[in-house]
Order: C-alpha cells, then structure tokens, then sequence
C-alpha cells in the first residue's frame, strides 16, 4: 500500500477549482473522454460496426469488475442505474415475499434503495423496518440487532452515502445467514475507494453506480448477481441476452433461452458506445492505481482535515466509524450561514446532507487544494 501523488494532470480540472465533491460526481479522466468521443465518432460511420462490438464492451467490463471487486466476471450485469439493479432485486422478491414479512432498510438511505420497496410494501403488505441513525455511530451492530426471523431481505449499503459512515457487510451477512435472508448491497459509495471483496461478503446482489468513486460516465453501473439468483426473471426482455443474439441474420428465430450467468440482467443496448468505453478506461485507471492505495491516499487527505475540522468546531466521526474516503462533518453549532454556497463563490465544491458537510475528495486534490478549503473554512467559521 502507498499514496500516490495529486494525479491532477489526468484530469480536466482548472486551476482555481477545488472539487471534494466526489461522493456527488466523480472528475472524468481524460482516458474517459477521449474513449468517450472515440465512441460517438464511431457512431458516424455505422457501416463499420460489426455484430460482435454489440457485444465485447459489457465482456470487458464484467472482466475488469471481476479482477477488481472478486466475484467471477460472468455474474456482473451491465446497467444505467442503482435502480435499475435494486428494481431487479425487488421484482425478482416480489413473489417470494407475503404478507407479515419484513424487509430491513437504512434510515435516509438513497431513494433507489427504498423506493423499490415501498412500491413491494404496498402492493405485498410486507412490512419496511427502518434501522435509525444509532446515537453511538455503529451502524453494524445496529443493523445486526434488528435482524429477526420475519426479515427476508436486507437492502444495505457499504458506507451511508450522507456521511461516509462505516458499514461492516460482514457481519450483516452472517446475520442474513442465519435467518435465511437475502443480502442485497448498494456499494456506489465505495466502488473503487474502499477495498471490497465480493468473495469474501457474498452478498446476494450488490449493485454500485459507475459516475461517483469508479470515476465513469453518468448512465452505468456494475450489477453483480450471486450464482443462487442467476436463474431469476429479468426486469425487461432484452434480446441482446438472449442465445441468438451475435447473429443478427436470424434474430427472428426467438430464443427463449439467455446468455449464460448474470447476461440477461444486462440492460437493452447494453452495448452503447457512448456509455461504456468511458467505464472501461476508468476501471483500467483504477486498476493501475490499486484500489489499496486510493484508498489510503484519499485517506490520508481526509484524516488531515479532520484533525482541522475537528479544531474549528466541527464534530467529526471517529476513524474506526467512517470510511476513509468520505468525511462527514457536521456543522459547528450556532453556525447558520450558507456554508457550501459560500465556498462555491471561492471555487471550492462540497455537498451538504443535512447538517452534515460531506468531504468527498479524490486523486485529483492537490495540496493547493487542501490549503484553498481550509483558508475558506478559517475564514468563514469564527
Ligand atoms: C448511495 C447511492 N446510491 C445510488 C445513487 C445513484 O442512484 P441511481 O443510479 O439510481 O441514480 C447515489 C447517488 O447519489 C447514491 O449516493
């Protein structure tokens, strides 16, 4: 493990920005951009397009997944969004579900895990149980304790996307266990920052947005599916899944048989070249960097600024509470002022989830950076 130095250049970010704002939208390398044009110029010359190029993009990507979050690459779906993947899990539960059973969600999770849901809550009458926010941070053992027999699924995520609080999956699973529940993670919050091991979790479902911390483009996502589930209805009908599909001369031959592993949970035009290419050189980044040691370098910068923060009167998460490369703060009290619109007039980006302001940063931070934000928060916090 090792930190690696500001990587500014591989980014497109102008001098007097300073962006710790990745937890809402991750930089575009300029590896992306460029596969990106690449690929919309393609789209120019569509009498070059051949069959199998439908195709190779979503292989590539569930290869790259599979090397870097484990698992096998044949269990990864290609697909534009968290919802799309959790609108999966739920249709694929839906009638297994009845009455009097409970499905355990997070408080103030994100609505793509929650509104999938509701819509089950409704229409099954199965009870939603909403772990609160517990007093002493420890989201785990809150989770674990309100695992019960009437729990069929549990819809959790690696890190509260709010304030980057830790989330022990391991734990939660042998609890899942245990009951016979279904563990289905939304991993968008970590993806690519925080080392994760599909093997080792085994979640049931885990499902992560490309566009925050895998730097890729908004409109994809990784959808990784345990074998158990492999055989389970789709949400749509996608002929590309199905075992007919590389020859296009006879397509109307309908194949009532899938592609094989996690294929027919891809998305319908999985295949855009507008989308993937981008995805594809952003795992590769990630690749050579070494999930290990962005973490610890992203680390390593939100440590030193919650040591500042912690100065100015802002309650920062213990260490062992949090994941390293996202810091919730939350406000000094009796500040009122509008703190992140004010940063904003200096170039400087963060978000704010209800009192918490969430520090967000990524290998592009330069020390410059660094300085700039807490110059700005000495200013504006007295
Ligand atoms: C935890 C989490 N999940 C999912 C998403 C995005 O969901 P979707 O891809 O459904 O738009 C976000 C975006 O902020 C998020 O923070």
């Amino acid at each position: 493990m090792s930190r690696i130095p500001s990587q500014r250049s591989l980014f497109d970010i102008p001098e007097g920005i300073a962006y710790f704002n990745c937890a809402y939208h991750g930089p575009q390398l300029n590896a992306s951009r460029e596969a990106l044009i690449a690929g919309l110029q393609q789209n120019s010359h569509p009498w070059e397009r051949t069959p199998i190029s439908f195709f190779e993009d979503a292989e590539t990507l569930r290869r790259l997944a599979a090397e870097l979050y484990g698992g096998d690459a044949d269990g990864y779906a290609v697909v534009p969004a968290v919802s799309y993947g959790m609108s999966t899990v739920a249709r694929i539960m839906e009638p297994r579900l009845r009455r009097g059973d409970t499905v355990l969600l997070i408080a103030d999770d994100f609505p793509s895990n929650v509104l999938p849901w509701r819509r089950i809550a409704r229409e099954v009458g199965v009870e939603l149980r909403t772990v609160a926010h517990p007093a002493d941070g420890d989201w785990t053992r809150a989770i674990v304790s309100a695992i019960d027999r009437s729990v069929k699924i549990v819809s959790a995520a690696t890190c509260h996307w709010t304030n980057g609080a830790r989330i022990d999956l391991l734990p939660i699973r042998a609890a899942c266990r245990a009951v016979d529940a279904v563990l289905a993670v939304d991993a968008t919050q970590t993806l690519g920052a925080m080392p994760l091991s599909i093997d080792t979790i085994q979640p049931d479902f885990l499902v992560a947005a490309s566009y925050k911390w895998q730097l890729g483009p908004y409109g994809c996502g990784l959808f990784y599916i345990s074998e158990r589930w492999r055989d389970a209805r789709p949400l749509e009908e996608s002929w590309l899944a199905r075992t007919n599909a590389e020859d296009f001369t006879s397509l109307a031959d309908y194949s009532d048989a899938y592609m094989a592993g996690a294929r027919r949970f891809d998305v319908g035009e999985k295949g855009s070249r507008t989308v993937l290419p981008g995805t594809i050189a952003a795992l590769k980044q990630i690749k050579a960097w070494g999930i290990e040691n962005i973490s610890e370098s992203i680390g390593w910068i939100n440590s030193d600024l919650s040591d500042f923060l912690r100065e100015l009167g802002f309650q920062v998460p213990d260490a062992e509470r949090r994941c390293r490369h996202l810091l919730g703060a939350r406000l000094p009290k009796g500040y009122e002022g509008n703190l992140t619109g004010e940063l904003k007039t200096r170039g400087i980006y963060i978000s704010q989830r209800g009192s918490s302001l969430r520090f967000a940063p990524h290998l592009h931070i330069a020390d410059r950076d660094v300085d700039r934000l807490k110059n700005a928060l000495r200013e504006l916090i007295r």
